[in-house]
C-alpha cells in the first residue's frame, strides 16, 4: 500500500491507496479499531496501470474539492512493491515489476508533486528501497531497459532474471529519490528520503512456491538476518524516514533508531541520475499522450 497524509485543521488525515478494495477496508476497519477517532479514506489505485492512477487523482482532488480542504499532502510514503516470478506486460507495455516498483511510484510522485508543494508545512516523499539495490552496476537508460521489455523472456524457454530486475527496480527509485531530493529540497522545502527495511518476514516472496520461500526465510532466520514487520529494526526505518527533521533530506535510513548509512557508490551518480529521470519523464508524458488520445478517440 501507499500512504499520505493531508493536515485538516490540525488533525492528521491518512490515506491508503492499495489495489484490493477488500484488503483496503479491512485495514482501515483495523486502524480504527485501534484508534476510533482516526481521520482515515482509502483509495482502490493499481501502480501497475497508467489509467488507474489518473482515476485516482481525479477522484482525490474532488474528494479534497467537496471537503472544502486545503489542497495540499504532507507525506507520501511510496511503499507499494512486488518480487513478480514471471515477465507480464501490463496494459501499458511495461514490464508488471519495473511499473509496480518503480515507473508507478515515479508517475504517483509526479501526480502528487503540485499538491505536495502547495502544503503550508513542509512536506516530504518517502520511498522504499532495498539493500539488494547494491548488486547494479550498470542501468540501462534506454527506453526499453526501463520498460522491463526483453524480447527473450517472451520466449517460452526464456527464465525470468526476477532477481535482477527487483534490484534494479529499486535501484531506480532510489536514484530518483536523490534527484529529486536535489531538485526539490533546496527550490521547494520538499524532503525526499529513502527508507530500506532489511529483510522481512512479509508476503513478498508470495509469488514464489512456497517451499523456495520457506527455505529462503529459514535460512535468513537462521543467520538472524529475518526481522518480523513491527520490529524496531524494519519498520523503525520507515518511521524515521517520515518523522526525520528535513535537513536530513537526502538520505537512505537503514536499521532503526534514526541510523541512515550509505547507498552503493553507482547510486550517487548525478548525471545518471539526470539521465533516468528524463527518461521516465519521457515515459510519462508517452503515457499521458497515449491516455489524452484515448479518450479523444
Ligand atoms: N520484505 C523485505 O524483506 C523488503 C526488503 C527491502 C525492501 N522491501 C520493500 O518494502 C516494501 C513493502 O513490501 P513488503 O515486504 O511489505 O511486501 P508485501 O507484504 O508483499 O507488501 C507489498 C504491498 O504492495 C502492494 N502492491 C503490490 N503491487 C501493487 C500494485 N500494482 N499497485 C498497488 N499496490 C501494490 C501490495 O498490495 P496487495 O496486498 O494488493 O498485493 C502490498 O500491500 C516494498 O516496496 C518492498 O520492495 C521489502
Amino acid at each position: 500500500m501507499t500512504v499520505f497524509h493531508i493536515d485538516m485543521f490540525s488533525y492528521l488525515l491518512w490515506f491508503l491507496t492499495g489495489r484490493s478494495s477488500q484488503l483496503l477496508s479491512e485495514t482501515v476497519q483495523e486502524i480504527r479499531s485501534r484508534q476510533p477517532d482516526a481521520y482515515i479514506e482509502a483509495f482502490q489505485v493499481n501502480l501497475s496501470s497508467y489509467k488507474s492512477i489518473k482515476k485516482f487523482e481525479t477522484s482525490l482532488y474532488q474528494w479534497i474539492q467537496d471537503s472544502n480542504m486545503e489542497h495540499s499532502v504532507q507525506l507520501l510514503i511510496n511503499n507499494a512493491g512486488m518480487l513478480a516470478k514471471s515477465y507480464r506486460i501490463t496494459e501499458d507495455g511495461f514490464d508488471e515489476m519495473m511499473q509496480t516498483n518503480y515507473i508507478g511510484p515515479f508517475v504517483l510522485t509526479n501526480v502528487l508533486l503540485p499538491l505536495l508543494k502547495n502544503s503550508s508545512t513542509p512536506s516530504r516523499v518517502v520511498n522504499l528501497t532495498s539493500f539488494t539495490h547494491r548488486c547494479v552496476s550498470e542501468i540501462n537508460l534506454s527506453k526499453k531497459g526501463l520498460r522491463g521489455v526483453r524480447s527473450d523472456h517472451c520466449s517460452a524457454r526464456g527464465s525470468y532474471p526476477l532477481a535482477s530486475t527487483y534490484e534494479y527496480t529499486k535501484f531506480c527509485l532510489l536514484m530518483f529519490s536523490y534527484e529529486l531530493h536535489r531538485q526539490l529540497h533546496i527550490s521547494s522545502g520538499i524532503s525526499v528520503m529513502t527508507a530500506d527495511p532489511g529483510v522481512v518476514d512479509t508476503g513478498i516472496m508470495r509469488e514464489l512456491p512456497p517451499c523456495l520461500s520457506s527455505i529462503a526465510f529459514s535460512v535468513l532466520r537462521l543467520l538472524n538476518l529475518l526481522q518480523q514487520p513491527e520490529d524496531d529494526t524494519a519498520v523503525g526505518a520507515v518511521l524515521d524516514a517520515a518523522l526525520a527533521p528535513p535537513e536530513a533530506s537526502g538520505k537512505y535510513f537503514f536499521g532503526g533508531k534514526g541510523r541512515t548509512i550509505r547507498s552503493s557508490q553507482l547510486s550517487y551518480n548525478i548525471e545518471l541520475a539526470k539521465k533516468l529521470c528524463a527518461e521516465s519523464l519521457t515515459l510519462f508524458n508517452e503515457l499521458q499522450i497515449k491516455e489524452h488520445e484515448l479518450g479523444t478517440s
